[in-house]
């Protein structure tokens, strides 16, 4: 059965990233139902949208009116026939996704599209008890928070049907989302692969003593980062070689497998010695810092270097 236009959305859980993702329906002038049984949910919640509904990019809503189409309702059922998509962001713990999933398929029309944020489990170990519709079912990962940062990781799993594949990229790109198809369900996805993979260099570099936590950091924020923010990896190395990928990979590709090749003798084992190093050594830097302020100032700036790009 083909998705329907989306104007309303529900969203389960408004812990951490439900909460972000009321912001940003909100903003971009959908209707949102919400429930999350946690006591005081509802009072934490618009609480975060008083706050943070102002910062969303390009928000088609004003501030003061960014609450005005959300409804919080105290039980699951009261939402389930109203709305055109589910985005569900409840506990990551297979045994409750699974007889959640199973409740969700059962209780909806055929055609409600039901996206999870999961950003470890894949969707095919938990839409097992679903009996109705799973191919309307697939992951649709933020990267945190998602009401500031565009990316969503859509990852179907091998039964989801490709016209709720294309729904879900619709939706999420109406909304100004970047998503990205994940065409495999593949442990992390890509993003958190990829952070893993630049993450273990930089603890075992810090580790080492090669170079202090702060340093380290500096190298991501004022190069490495800063370029890749806006032309990704393989830009970035297509535009090194000359405007040449090939030319990259041909002269620089042998000096990257000797790194590779040294970076493999000093891996970063996750052993409790080189844990605790790495521990005592970032530590030492960021207990100076005021944290909350730094997570502020850089919200600000992503919010705006965001609305930006979308200009
Ligand atoms: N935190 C991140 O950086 C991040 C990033 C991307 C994706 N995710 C994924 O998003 C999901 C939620 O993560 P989070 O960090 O927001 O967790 P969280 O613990 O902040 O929020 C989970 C919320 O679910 C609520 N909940 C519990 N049982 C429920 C039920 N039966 N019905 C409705 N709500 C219920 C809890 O009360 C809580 O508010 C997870 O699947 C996680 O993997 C998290
Ligand atoms: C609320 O939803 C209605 C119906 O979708 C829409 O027309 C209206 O613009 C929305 N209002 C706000 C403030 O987003
Ligand atoms: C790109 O580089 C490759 C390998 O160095 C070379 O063979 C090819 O001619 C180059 N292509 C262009 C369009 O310059």
């Amino acid at each position: 059965m083909a998705p329907v236009p989306i104007r309303t959305v529900g969203i389960i859980g408004t812990g951490v990233i439900g909460a972000s993702w009321a912001a940003l329906f909100l903003a971009k002038g959908l209707k949102v139902i919400v429930t999350d049984p946690a006591p005081g949910a509802e009072v934490k919640l618009r609480k975060y949208l008083q706050s943070h509904c102002s910062e969303v990019p390009n928000s088609h809503v004003s501030p003061e009116a960014c609450l005005e189409n959300l409804t919080f309702v105290n039980e699951l059922d009261a939402l389930l026939g109203k709305v055109d998509l589910i985005q569900e962001n409840g506990p990551e713990r297979l045994d409750f996704k699974r007889k959640l999933f199973a409740h969700l398929d059962e209780n909806t029309p055929e055609h409600v599209l039901i996206a999870s944020s999961s950003s470890g489990l894949p969707s095919s170990e938990f839409v097992t008890d679903c009996k109705k519709n799973p191919a309307r079912i697939l992951i649709g990962h933020p990267f945190n928070p998602p009401h500031l940062v565009p990316l969503v990781e859509v990852v179907p799993h091998p039964a989801t049907g490709s016209e709720y594949v294309d729904a879900a990229c619709q939706f999420y790109k109406s909304l100004d989302k970047e998503p990205v198809l994940v065409k495999q369900e593949t442990p992390g996805f890509i993003a958190n692969r990829l952070q893993a993979a630049v993450c273990a260099e930089a603890y075992s570099l810090i580790s080492r003593g090669v170079v202090s936590a702060e340093d380290l950091d500096k190298t991501m924020t004022s190069g490495l980062g800063l370029r890749w923010a806006l032309t990704g990896p393989i830009m970035t190395n297509t535009l090194g070689g000359g405007a040449n990928f090939s030319h990259f990979m041909d002269h620089l590709g042998p000096a990257l497998q000797g790194w590779l090749g040294d970076m493999e003798k000093h891996k970063f084992d996750f052993s409790p010695q080189q844990v605790d190093s790495v521990k005592d050594k970032v530590n030492d830097w960021v207990s100076q810092l005021d944290l909350k302020e730094i997570e502020a100032n850089r919200d600000e700036a992503l919010g705006k270097f965001v609305e930006d790009q979308q200009h």
